[in-house]
């Protein structure tokens, strides 16, 4: 189950974090200090997940006055899980206090120097915990199914700013000690900290934004729907539970689009590209707050819980804020995305709502499967009782499992209770059946339809046939990021280089500034042998460190012997400044 924890003996209900971020030494160290609810009153033995962690002491209490020395061991690591720790302990000890410090290469945190930053003066810290790194920067239960209240106080440079996905203690900029509370319970892969030059800079009375200083300003203009993308989801899900809800834009090295880390989701730079098209990624992380950090995924093989939900409620915010235009082009985006991820993966299981994990790291399971397969079974559910009924369900599941960790067994309990038997006979068991286990789309799934893009498809056809870009310039001149994303990726992957030249020069598409436009033209040239545009994608594979952006391009350069020479000479430039998790994504496909 991805963690080492002895849950059935020790659960924590609460975390003490007391800890100093080294940039000389790349460390973070201190203490955590764990406060358990016994579950086996005769067990004295605790055990935590760790990664690379150098465990310096363990001492353990009985209501926190006066504290022991308790013996521990590490076992040796596994490459999926890290290695347990393991502390005896007194049978009255309620809590655990572990001194430690994490390794330069954690794997759940990237530091970066000050030329990686947008103000290249200071350097910046960001951790990114899910799915089970938390574990590379603390001794923790390091699993979903346990949530736990936490306390911490961070220790930085003073020109620095500590920030974590938590309720901050106010004002004490320049004085090199924050203090947080995270007061609802959360799963440890929910914890987060950022520390840098990071500013603020409001959006409403409880939103906002964190960025470096150059990067503010067009932060908070790209993302200033998100309070009303709160209110329209609150309306549709219930009460937002979590007080504040920030943004904080991270270095273009994050490894993803967004995090929904609590009260402070974690982005890309990469999503702001000054029209806001690419702001489904904040309704898709504030949704989290509902299907994720409310309700939580007991295990990671019930991923679709938190992810299919998630980008289920992201189109509907989308398509509530921005209409039903946007909202259908995203909808068949994710399709084209879903085929594939489908055509990528490797282990069959993998192309399921539920891959089975086994002993494998979570992370290497990770596709949009879950996520798009997940939406698609929503979607049909919501069609056969209709949005009003569907709509009041999921509110319902939401309030019912407010602050807990469920199971897809949980769910299908639940759905055939609440909803399926409402009306019995319109969805039937054997549907329900494949929609679990199917590796391909249910011939009866609800299908999207986009006008939008048909009418990009038709543009294409019509250049493919004229080969103008006058006319295609005028058909395009409204386009958005989705249209020009799907006229590129709809194109045949075969083009004459005069074809292709003619686009570049008409439309800029080598030098565009949006990532996924650049992207996509990217993989088109890829596989022409385009190489006017690869300089730009060298700088773009060493800018920026978001895997989605960047492994599809790695992957399909290594295609071909020249290519794959050509993706291991920027990889040696670029993997410095990439994730850890983006690095061994890379490694293994460059190996
Ligand atoms: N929770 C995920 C990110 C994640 C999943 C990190 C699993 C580590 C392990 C987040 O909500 C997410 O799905 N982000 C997407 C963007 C979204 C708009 C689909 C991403 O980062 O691409
Ligand atoms: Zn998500």
């Amino acid at each position: 189950m991805s963690t080492y924890a002895n849950i059935d003996a020790f659960i924590t209900k609460h975390l003490v974090l007391d800890l100093t971020a080294d940039f000389d030494s790349r460390t973070l160290l201190g203490t955590a200090e764990l406060m358990f609810e016994r579950r086996d009153p005769g067990a004295t033995e605790v055990v935590l997940d760790t990664r690379d962690l150098q465990v310096r002491k363990a001492e353990a209490s009985s209501g926190g006055a006066s504290w022991v020395d308790a013996a521990f061991r590490l076992d040796p690591a596994t490459a999926a899980f890290g290695s347990a720790l393991r502390v005896t302990v007194p049978r009255d000890a309620d809590r655990l206090r572990i001194t430690y410090a994490s390794s330069p290469a954690a794997k759940g945190l990237q530091w970066l120097t000050p030329p990686q930053t947008s103000g290249k003066k200071l350097p910046f810290l960001f951790s990114q915990a899910q799915a089970i790194q938390a574990r590379s920067f603390i001794p923790i239960q390091d699993t979903p199914a346990v949530r736990m209240t936490y306390d911490a106080t961070i220790r930085v440079p003073k020109e620095l700013v500590a920030v974590m996905a938590a309720e901050a203690a106010p004002g004490e900029k320049g004085s090199g000690v924050f203090h947080f509370r995270m007061p609802q319970p959360i799963p440890s892969y929910l914890i987060a900290i950022a520390i840098g030059d990071l500013t603020f800079q409001p959006m409403s009375d409880r939103t906002g934004v964190w960025a470096e200083p150059a990067a503010i300003a067009a932060a908070a203009k790209e993302f200033e729907d998100t309070e009303q993308m709160i209110k329209t989801t609150e309306a549709l899900y219930g009460p937002y539970r979590w007080g504040r809800y920030d943004l904080l834009v991270l270095p273009p090295s994050f490894p993803f689009g967004g995090m929904e880390n609590p009260r402070v989701t974690f982005a890309t730079p990469t999503v702001i590209v000054g029209d806001k098209s690419l702001v489904a990624l904040v309704a898709h992380e504030l949704a989290h707050s509902w299907s994720g950090n409310l309700v939580t995924n007991a295990t990671w093989q019930d991923f679709w819980l938190n992810e299919g939900f998630t980008t289920y409620l992201e189109r509907r915010i989308v398509e509530a804020v921005y209409g039903k235009r946007l909202s259908d082009m995203e909808r068949i985006i994710g399709l084209r995305d879903l085929a594939q991820a489908r055509a990528d993966l490797t282990v069959a299981g993998d192309r399921t709502l539920q891959p089975t994990l086994g002993d494998r790291d979570p992370d290497d399971a990770y596709s949009v499967v879950p996520y798009e397969l997940g939406a698609l079974f929503l979607s049909f559910l919501e069609d056969k009782f209709g949005r009003d009924t569907f709509d009041r369900f999921l509110r319902r599941w939401f309030d019912e499992h407010a602050f807990q960790s469920v199971t897809t067994a949980q769910f299908l309990e639940f759905l055939s209770k609440h909803l399926l038997s409402t009306r019995p006979g319109e969805v039937t068991e054997a549907q329900i059946q494949e929609w679990l286990h199917t590796e391909s789309i249910p011939s009866f799934a609800v299908m999207p339809k986009s006008d939008a893009l048909e009418k990009v498809e038709q543009a294409r056809d019509a250049w493919l046939m004229s080969g103008s870009v006058e006319a295609l310039a005028l058909a395009s001149a409204a386009w958005s990021t989705q249209e020009w994303v799907h006229f590129i990726d709809a194109l045949p992957r075969k083009l004459d280089a005069d074809r292709l030249s003619a686009l570049d020069r008409r439309f800029k598409l080598t030098d565009s500034p949006n990532s996924e436009i650049a992207h996509v033209w990217f993989r088109l040239a890829i596989a022409n042998r385009y190489t006017p545009a690869f300089p730009a994608m060298e700088r773009y594979m060493i800018r920026i460190g978001r895997r989605k952006l960047i492994v599809p391009l790695y992957r399909d350069l290594a295609l071909t012997a020249d290519g794959k020479a050509m993706a291991k000479r920027i990889y040696a430039k670029a993997r410095e400044g990439y994730h850890p998790v983006a690095q061994s994504t890379v490694d293994d496909l460059l190996n």
